[in-house]
């Protein structure tokens, strides 16, 4: 587990597969992810069957918060495609319990993840791809000391439009610093 003080990062398991094909096929949480076809049941199983083969190291991880009712899964982070020589990787992240949202737990997560990256993974560089039509999710990278590096101009497409795709990118040195003045 890597644990926060109100969140924690869990590895998945095959229980958790019905209530990410429904998040997953959510508008509103599809909104700002680049899946733009309904998800079944079996090709998230089939999904899951392939992450299993995969380094641990790359596999998502479930966020659960504490609650009153104790630990509540509220959606899906991680570093992907980790290049060891380059020693970078892509986050992503999506909180498909909407009614936790604008609750802090997104940022929470960064602070978790950002920790994990540079402090146990050794990474040198986290970047992320988020929609220019995702003000949310650009608001809270930039809080977590993401810096935007790039436009790739009309990249998204959804509901009839073209829409930029930001390049956000964190150095650790960028990273260390924070924590210092923090
Ligand atoms: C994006 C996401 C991870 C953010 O998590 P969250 O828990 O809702 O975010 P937080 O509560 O930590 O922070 C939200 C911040 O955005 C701000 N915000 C909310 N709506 C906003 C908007 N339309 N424009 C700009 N800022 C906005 C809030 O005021 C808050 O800022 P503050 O902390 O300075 O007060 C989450 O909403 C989500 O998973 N959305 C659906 C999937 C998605 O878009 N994933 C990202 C793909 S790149």
């Amino acid at each position: 587990m890597i644990c926060g003080e109100r969140i924690r990062l869990r590895a998945i398991e095959r229980e958790d597969l019905p209530r990410f094909v429904a998040w997953l096929n959510d508008p509103e949480v599809r909104h700002g992810l680049m899946m733009y076809m309904p998800i079944s049941q079996a090709e998230e199983e089939q999904w899951f069957e392939s992450m299993l083969k995969s380094p641990a190291d790359q596999h998502p991880l479930v966020i659960e918060a504490i609650t009153e009712e104790g630990w509540v899964p509220l959606g899906n982070c991680g570093l992907m495609g980790i290049d060891w020589r380059v020693r970078q990787a892509e986050f992503g992240i999506f909180i498909g319990a909407k009614q936790y949202w604008n609750q802090g737990y997104g940022s929470d997560v960064l602070q978790l993840i950002l920790r994990h990256g540079f402090e146990t993974l050794n990474l040198n560089r986290i970047f992320l791809r988020v929609f220019a039509n995702n003000p949310r999710a650009a608001h809270v990278y930039e809080k977590a000391g993401f810096v935007a590096e790039g436009r790739m101009r009309q990249a998204h497409y959804a509901e009839g439009c073209y829409h930029d795709v930001i390049l956000m990118s964190v150095l650790r040195t960028e990273w260390q610093a924070r924590q210092v003045e923090n």
